[in-house]
């Protein structure tokens, strides 16, 4: 028979619990809220208040409407108000400890019919489920921030869960007018693991300096179409949850990409959390705007690399002395010397490193290195060599033929494609373990996200001789073993195939 879900309990309210109370309440269920004390069940109602009062500024609830979605939810301090309740989800924070208490408080509290879910990022569900005489009615139902917009409901399974559970949990999310995926037990599921896995790898970046904080959030944002860039996107998380995730992902993989960014650390240490504690990466500022680049004073230029004709005649018609000297893309010195001589700067439009063409020079100093990437951002390289004013000059010159520069150093795939191609290859591993189907991953990343296209999808796109091409790259700069294209990439590239979703 299908269990019916009608009364549900949300333990902690804080951003994700308020939300999730909120998404229940909107569906017709009836809530009970239960927080800890007195202090914290008054920013919990707060919280709900305001996340409703969004929609009524809005225009898109009325307030009678607020007023009913309000009236199904109860708050209390009493677990014990959850007697009868048919689900019970906890989202309390990430501290397995502090699980485990409230799930072995749970269990002697609620009907023996109850589903108990945890929310939680990446902790084991299986480890939770065993603090219980109920293991296979304890589940994961991990939403999205903020919990009311994001469509995506991962329901999680454990080897013990009741034949039929997740369905029925799956059905429950539906009725939620959420998406469900449904997985098995394993740290970070789809989405965290892919996504935290992403993020960390930003702030290891910030913290080498290849860009700042704004430059990598517009980079990502311009560059791939994400709807907020990595560290805007870790504020909305809060610092401390995204600490955490990555702990538990490093301890049962034991893979550098997963040690948390030290400066992770520090600012949770600090009492940065993000936008839960006013501060974080941003310090509750406006949002990042594209850096600003000096006027550019010079007025000849040359132009090297694929596409040099296209960007010199933008220039052209500007009004700058714009030449493309084919000889300087050749390993011939003497060319390149005269080629170059009179240009006050030399753009390289590449996507790799371009130090060795500076190196070959007569004015190394003068050279930069530009990636245009898709119709808005350009990715402004120095090298060492560098001199600031080249580099100022040519932002210049990328905001006249309408492009958003960033400025980052000269290493392989610069900005973009160093975060997102180690992200794809860990999507082709996920896939290629068997843990989750390309369909799941993708509908988890567009819906849990708001990516514009899966991983799969973007594969697709890209083309996957250039994904496995730039994690080459990437590896060899690097050294690091995750960079190294997915067998499964690799081998669908030699064997000339063009679209890896064409396997699903
Ligand atoms: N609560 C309720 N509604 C909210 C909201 C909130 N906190 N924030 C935004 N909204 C609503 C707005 O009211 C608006 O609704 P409307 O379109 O019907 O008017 C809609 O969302 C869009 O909001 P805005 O126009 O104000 O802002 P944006 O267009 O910039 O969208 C965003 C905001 C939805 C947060 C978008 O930037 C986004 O999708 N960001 C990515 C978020 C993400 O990746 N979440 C997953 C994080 S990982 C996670 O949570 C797992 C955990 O375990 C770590």
């Amino acid at each position: 028979m299908t269990r019916s879900f009608e009364k549900v309990g949300v333990v902690g309210l804080g951003t994700m619990g308020a939300g999730i109370a909120e998404v229940f309440a909107r569906a017709g269920l009836t809530v009970v809220g239960v927080e800890a004390d007195h202090e914290a069940l008054g920013r919990g109602r707060s919280n709900l208040e305001s996340s409703t009062g969004r929609a009524l500024a809005k225009g898109r609830l009325s307030e009678a409407e607020q007023a009913e979605i309000l009236g199904r939810v109860t708050l209390t301090t009493s677990l014990e108000d959850l007697a009868d309740a048919d689900l019970v989800v906890e989202a309390i924070p990430e501290i397995m400890d502090f699980k485990r208490t409230l799930f072995t408080e749970l269990d002697r509290i609620c009907k023996s019919s109850a589903v108990l879910a945890t929310n939680t990022s990446s902790l084991s569900v299986t480890e939770i489920a065993a603090t219980t005489g109920r293991p296979g009615r304890v589940v994961g139902m991990h939403f999205f921030n903020p919990a009311p917009v994001m469509k995506l409901v991962e329901v999680v399974h454990t080897v013990v869960t009741e034949d039929g559970l997740a369905e029925e949990v799956a059905a429950l999310a539906r009725r939620l007018g959420k998406t469900p995926v449904s997985v098995g037990d394993r740290a970070g599921f789809v989405v965290n693991r892919l996504l935290l896995t992403y993020l960390n790898h930003a702030a290891v970046m910030l913290e080498n300096g290849l860009a700042t904080r704004e430059g990598i959030d517009t980079a990502m944002k311009l560059g791939v179409g994400v709807p907020m860039g990595p560290f805007a996107l870790l504020d909305l998380i809060g610092l401390d949850t995204s600490y955490e995730v990555m702990c538990v992902l490093f301890q049962e993989t034991r893979d550098r990409r997963h040690a948390p960014a030290p400066i992770l650390r520090e600012l949770v240490t600090a009492g940065l959390l993000g936008r839960k504690s006013g501060a974080g990466f941003y310090n509750g500022e406006a949002p990042p705007t594209p850096p600003a680049a000096g006027k550019p004073t010079v007025t000849s230029v040359a132009v090297l690399g694929e596409g040099a004709e296209e960007f010199a005649a933008r220039l052209g018609d500007a009004g700058f002395k714009a030449t493309t000297p084919q000889a300087a893309t050749r390993a011939d010195a003497g060319a390149t010397e005269d080629a170059t001589e009179d240009a006050d700067v030399v753009v390289a439009l590449s996507h790799t490193p371009v130090i060795e063409l500076a190196a070959r020079l007569p004015h190394p100093r003068r050279l930069v290195g530009l990636h245009l990437v898709g119709d808005k951002l350009a990715e402004v390289a120095s090298t060492v060599l560098t001199s600031p004013e080249a580099t100022c000059a040519v932002e210049g010159l990328v905001k006249i033929v309408g492009r958003v520069p960033v400025h980052c150093k000269d290493r392989a795939e610069f900005v973009v494609d160093a975060l997102l191609y180690p992200y794809l290859n860990d999507a082709v591993r996920m896939y290629d373990s068997g843990y989750a189907g390309m369909d799941d991953i993708d509908a988890a990343m567009k819906l849990g996200c708001g990516y514009p296209a899966g991983p799969f999808e973007t594969i697709d796109t890209l083309g996957l001789e250039t994904v496995r091409d730039g994690l080459r790259a990437l590896y060899a700069e690097y050294r690091d073993p995750a960079f190294a294209p997915a067998p499964l990439l690799d081998q669908l590239v030699t064997a000339g195939v063009r679209s890896i979703r064409g396997l699903s």
